[in-house]
């Protein structure tokens, strides 16, 4: 009698214990939203682009302009818009650090958010020409704002590019793509032909020795930035670790836009957020297993000086218009900037060019300066929104 009631007891513990367990991890789950799409304020941006209030006027264009693509979801930017200009500033204190060094991709992700503008004035009634601040990147000021470019507006009616209904839909996707499928001619062809700045070119391969070159060395340069302590911090300085750092900051990059399969996502979403090293060691095994070798398309974009700011502009233009049109077409793109970012870091620590000289033999033209690699192909599954801060975030009216 007196054993079977303690046993009870035990049992009645453990089972209280389990409850008390399960109840915690439900409402972890529920916390790190476990089980959820992102959803909220910070996603909002996407819906609110084309909002009615902002319908011709200046601000339809910032709206537009900060979906664009920028690097890890820094979002550094800052619009000052008065009823016929708007002056695009960098905004220098959301930089990347070692990842980054001169700001190079900073301001690609500046020209990206300039083309979402430009794509933007027709459909709101203005004529829109680009004037990009001149100079080189390495003499840029650091910690404050300072004008990547001046968009000057005038009323006028002329047509919509019709990639301007794609800007809500472009998002980088980095799950593994079907190589199976190729990539379309069409698309292609259209690639190649992309109008853009004359000191600005693209190289496409699908196949051979330039593509393997160029998918070697992109795994070898994100081995090599795994192996920079410095490196990895100041990326992950951009993680956010889950959606109650993500609602607060808006920025930054998720687990869920990571490329990750659905059971993965959930334990990584549930699990304490790993340290840099892990994070990136994992990152280097998606691009060594997933990412180089799903790639239908790897491609490159070469300027006559990477360290030119209108030229960095100009290389976000043309990325962005080729993100878009990929979207518009149903095929998924995402940067894979390693092999550049390890150049500029050997320069700025005077190391010998060994990442210049890797690609170097795949552009075979000195005159031509890599900048910008990405691939890509159909998709094997649609990817989530990125948070973005909204309008009036980073919008001065003067
Ligand atoms: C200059 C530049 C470099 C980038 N490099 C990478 C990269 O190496 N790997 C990657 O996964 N995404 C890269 N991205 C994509 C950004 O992380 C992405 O645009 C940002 O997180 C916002 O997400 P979204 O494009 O889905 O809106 C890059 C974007 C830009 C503009």
């Amino acid at each position: 009698m007196t054993t079977s009631l303690t046993r009870r007891r035990i049992l009645q513990g453990a089972g209280i214990l389990t409850l008390v367990a399960a109840g915690g991890a439900v409402w972890r789950a529920h916390d790190r939203g476990v089980f959820a799409e992102p959803s909220g304020a910070p996603y909002d941006p996407w819906e609110m682009w084309n909002e009615p209030e902002y319908a011709g006027t200046p601000i339809a264009l910032v709206a537009a302009g900060i979906l664009a693509s920028n690097p890890h979801n820094t979002q550094p930017w800052i619009f000052r818009v008065s009823d016929t200009e708007i002056e695009v500033l960098a905004d220098t204190s959301r930089h990347l650090g070692s990842f980054d060094p001169y700001l190079r991709e900073m301001h690609i992700g500046l020209g990206c958010a300039v083309e979402n503008m430009v794509l933007a004035a027709p459909a709101n009634g203005f004529a829109v020409e680009v004037e990009a601040a001149p100079g080189a990147l390495t003499a840029i000021a650091r910690g404050g704002l300072v004008r990547a470019a001046t968009l000057r507006l005038s009323r006028a009616d002329t047509g919509t590019d019709p990639l301007y209904e794609t800007i809500p839909l472009r998002h980088t996707n980095r799950y593994a793509y079907d190589r199976s499928r190729g990539f379309p001619e069409e698309l292609l062809r259209g690639f190649a032909a992309m109008p853009a700045a004359e000191n600005v070119v693209i190289s496409l391969f699908t196949e051979g020795e330039e593509y393997e070159a160029l998918g070697k060395a992109i795994i070898d340069a994100t081995e090599e930035i795994v192996a920079d302590h410095e490196m990895i911090e100041d990326s992950h300085a951009w993680f956010r670790d889950g959606p109650d750092e993500m609602a607060r900051e808006r920025s930054g990059l998720a687990l869920d836009t990571a490329g990750l399969s659905p059971a993965l996502l959930a334990a990584a979403k549930f699990l304490p957020a790993l340290p840099a090293e892990q994070s990136h060691a994992a990152w280097a095994g998606q691009t060594r297993d997933s990412h180089v070798p799903t790639a239908a398309l790897l491609g490159l974009i070469s300027v006559r000086d990477r360290y030119d700011r209108p030229q960095a502009l100009a290389t976000g233009r043309l990325w962005q218009r080729l993100h878009l049109s990929a979207s518009a077409a149903g095929i998924a793109m995402h940067p894979l900037n390693q092999p550049v970012e390890t150049i500029d870091r050997e320069r700025q620590l005077d190391k010998e060019a060994k990442s210049e000289a890797r690609l170097a033999k795949i552009v075979k033209n000195p005159e031509w300066e890599p900048t910008f690699c990405f691939r890509g192909g159909y998709p094997t599954r649609d990817t989530p929104k990125s948070a973005r801060r909204g309008v009036d975030a980073v919008t001065e009216e003067t």
